[in-house]
């Protein structure tokens, strides 16, 4: 992978005197300048998605340059890169290789000259046979009785794609009950706790390294209170499984070799959902469904291996959004899942992209000169319309945002699914047009001489937004939207010339929570902290104790 600074590149220079010439066209005029403009700035893949970036503050022009920057960062190498196995996560020597765990085709991939297709159909084959186990009610707990309840143990990646995913295919779902415990919040594992059957239930703990502290201390008290409750030592050898790169620290803990399902160092813990760190979505919708959600995964990463650069869908968004962000200035992009089980695709994509591009070091080792990741937010469906899009209609800032939406509902409700589309409809069209009036050729002054009581309703509209709409919700599209979101995600990196794959800031805060932790039954010296933070600690310790 090339290091080049996007800003000294051709492109980039040709992008900052192009931004002074459209930084002012409306979205309506562009529209109204070209009757074609939909079919040119929309690609549909396979049948069942349509990406739509109509609606945005670029002309073909802005896309060229655009293009033009992607090819002077050498992102096409660096694509194959990635699908080759080269070593691109350089700062932890590590390859990237989540694409290989969805690779159906009969492609070997190496990893130091060694083959790892043959290990990660191994792996896929232990998940299938426990998953069908399990879900067949031929795996037995400690009393001899089926399973009812999945228990999956983790945090960050570990948690947030698993989660996400059975939550968006609720629809596949089986008898089997998924809980999720992420947070070392008592709360967390107390309220789970409450919902189960120690007899029926089976604990994934899902941590890439076994030693995350919030999934290790919560496994630890959930371990001690199973054997203890159950008055059973043995109770871990048909409940406890772990998923992880670790099998030495498994062990350690207690779990079963057996009950160790594998994945590797070449797996981000955000990028892992498709390996056994996704085992709780197997059980929950069946292993069936869960090769169609690879599977899916995989025709959105042929996409982006074979398609070119004006027609890539990831590699588009990608464009856009560091348009965004780096010539307009916008701090945040905001997703809008416009259905009910979609509702954590925010907070998934939150880690996908800022735990991934929230870096300030680019690859050279300098400090960047440019904006790297925007602040990722957002809801589902109409409930933000009653809230925050207000600030999208008429508040100061300018915030990119994808919409996105089935065609058909797995709940068909009266004519609901209908106007929950017009909504839909409706919010990506006057973002983008603004108010009728306002399109009306009347400056903001006149319109204040004119009509003093309408001033206050006049929406400009210009907001960007990318519609993007599948057929259904499926494990197979949501499998390709998810890649698609992973690769948008890369092309920045690459481009933004930063390392997407490791995460170094979140180490310091897990440092500091150590250090307080050990010190904070002792006396602490005052050397030790800042005011603000002993002096917090010492409330802490007074209110304790009252
Ligand atoms: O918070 C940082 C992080 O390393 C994430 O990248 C990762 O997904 C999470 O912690 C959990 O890590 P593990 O799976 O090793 O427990």
């Amino acid at each position: 992978m090339k290091n080049i600074n996007p800003t000294q590149t051709y492109a980039w220079n040709q992008l900052r005197n192009h931004f002074l010439d459209i930084k002012a066209i409306h979205i309506k005029d562009l529209f109204f300048m070209d009757k074609y403009r939909f079919k040119k700035n929309s690609i549909v893949f396979q049948d069942f998605m349509i990406v739509d970036f109509s609606k945005n503050r670029i002309t073909k022009q802005t896309l060229q340059l655009l293009l033009e920057l992607a090819r002077e960062c050498f992102l096409e190498e660096a694509i194959q890169d990635m699908f080759a196995g080269k070593l691109i996560n350089a700062t932890e020597n590590r390859a990237v290789l989540h694409t290989a765990l969805r690779n159906t085709s009969d492609k070997s991939i190496t990893v130091n000259h060694i083959n790892i297709m043959a290990e990660i159909n191994k792996e896929l084959e232990k998940i299938k046979i426990f998953s069908n186990l399990v879900i067949q009610g031929r795996w037995k707990g400690y009393t001899g009785k089926s399973i009812s309840d999945i228990v999956n143990v983790g945090i960050g990646g570990s948690y947030l794609g698993p989660y996400m995913v059975t939550e968006a295919l609720r629809a596949y779902k089986n008898h089997l009950n998924v809980h999720y415990i992420s947070n070392i919040d008592g709360t967390d594992v107390t309220e789970v706790l409450r919902k189960i059957n120690l007899e029926t239930t089976i604990f994934l703990i899902a941590s890439k390294s076994f030693s995350t502290d919030e999934t290790l201390s919560n496994a630890n008290y959930l371990k001690h209170w199973c054997v203890l409750k159950t008055n059973n030592p043995q109770y871990l050898e048909n409940h406890f499984f772990a998923l992880c790169d670790n099998a030495h620290l498994a062990v350690k803990f207690g779990i079963k070799y057996e009950n160790i399902f594998k994945f590797w160092d070449w797996v981000g813990g955000r990028f892992s959902l498709w390996s056994s760190s996704g085992l709780s979505i197997a059980l929950s919708i069946g292993f069936k469904n869960f090769k169609l959600l690879l599977n899916g995964a995989h025709a959105m990463d042929q996409h982006f291996l074979h398609s070119k650069l004006s027609q890539n869908i990831p590699v588009i968004l990608a464009l856009v959004s560091i348009w965004y962000t780096n010539f307009f200035h916008t701090e945040t992009e905001a997703i809008f899942p416009y259905d009910a089980y979609m509702h954590a695709l925010p907070e998934y994509l939150q880690q996908s992209v800022m735990e991934s591009n929230g870096k300030s070091v680019d690859r050279n080792g300098c400090l960047v000169g440019w904006k790297t990741s925007p602040i990722i937010w957002g809801q589902s469906g109409t409930n933000g319309q009653h809230s925050f899009f207000q600030l999208l209609h008429q508040g100061t800032f300018l915030v990119p945002c994808d919409f996105i939406i089935p065609v058909i509902s797995h709940n068909s409700v009266n004519n609901h699914h209908e106007k929950l589309l017009s909504n839909f409809l409706a919010q990506t069209r006057s973002l983008a047009f603004g108010s009728n009036y306002a399109s009306e050729k009347k400056g903001f002054l006149n319109y204040r001489t004119e009509y003093p009581n309408l001033v206050h309703k006049l929406c400009s509209g210009n907001q960007p937004t990318n519609s993007i709409m599948l057929k259904k919700i499926t494990p197979y599209s949501l499998g390709s939207l998810l890649a698609l979101y992973e690769h948008k995600v890369f092309t920045q990196g690459v481009i933004l010339n930063i390392f997407s794959f490791d995460q170094w800031g979140v180490e310091l805060g897990k440092s500091f929570a150590e250090k307080i932790y050990k010190n904070i039954e002792k006396e602490i010296s005052h050397e030790s902290y800042d005011s603000s933070t002993l002096g917090l600690l010492n409330i802490y310790k007074a209110w304790r104790s009252r």
